[in-house]
């Protein structure tokens, strides 16, 4: 799959106005698609997402990665540990020492044309480079957690909420193997 033009660096503090103009369009697309905005306000969501950014950013706890084509920022992908609390409270802290993947956010205009897979590939094999045997990332979006079906199996842990109508879904998985499958899915 060709994607010209696409370049993907970590990102540095200049790229948080960008990032944060592109979880918001991400955010109310995908709440309004999935009807989340009947209980969770997504800019909420957006708060909190750029909290744990700003956050990571100063302990330097997660490394975050932008993709651009030409000036125009199309997705996000990042990895830190210890993952996010939700998946440690729902494993009572069973993955507490695993590097988790998350913030894979894609402009909604750029959806569905191989560009998650493209920046899923680029984080396993840095983390592979670092000697990263196995990963984890968790989904509560619907369509996503079919994507992650469909690309990583079944997950590893399948918890529903107490309060509300969705399941938390967990995945460990194997970081050679992933790139694997997703190398072969293209
Ligand atoms: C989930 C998301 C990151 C996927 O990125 P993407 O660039 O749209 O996905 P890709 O084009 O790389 O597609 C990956 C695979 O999923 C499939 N897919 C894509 N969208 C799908 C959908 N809505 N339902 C089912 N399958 C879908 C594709 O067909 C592809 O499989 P294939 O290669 O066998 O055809 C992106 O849609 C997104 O940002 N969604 C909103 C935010 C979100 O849910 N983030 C993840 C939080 S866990």
């Amino acid at each position: 799959m060709s994607k010209e033009q696409l370049t993907i660096r970590e990102a540095n503090i200049e790229d948080r106005a960008n990032i944060e103009t592109l979880w918001k369009d991400v955010i109310d697309h995908a709440f309004k698609k999935e009807g989340m905005d009947a209980y969770h306000n997504p800019l909420d969501e957006l708060d909190f997402k750029m909290n744990q950014f700003d956050q990571a950013f100063k302990k330097k706890t997660s490394t975050f990665y932008v993709a651009y084509k030409a000036d125009e920022l199309v997705g996000t992908i990042a990895y830190g540990t210890p993952p996010n609390r939700g998946i440690l409270r729902r494993t009572n802290n069973a993955l507490i020492d695993m590097v988790e993947i998350g913030s894979l956010y894609i402009d909604p205009i750029y959806q569905k044309k191989g560009y998650g897979k493209i920046l899923l590939v680029h984080i396993l094999e840095a983390l592979k480079e670092q000697k990263v045997d196995t990963v984890c990332f968790d989904s509560i979006i619907e369509s996503s957690k079919q994507i992650w079906r469909k690309i990583f199996g079944e997950p590893t842990y399948l918890i529903p909420s107490e309060k509300h109508d969705f399941t938390h879904m967990i995945w460990v998985v194997d970081v050679q193997q992933s790139i694997i499958n997703l190398k072969k899915q293209h």
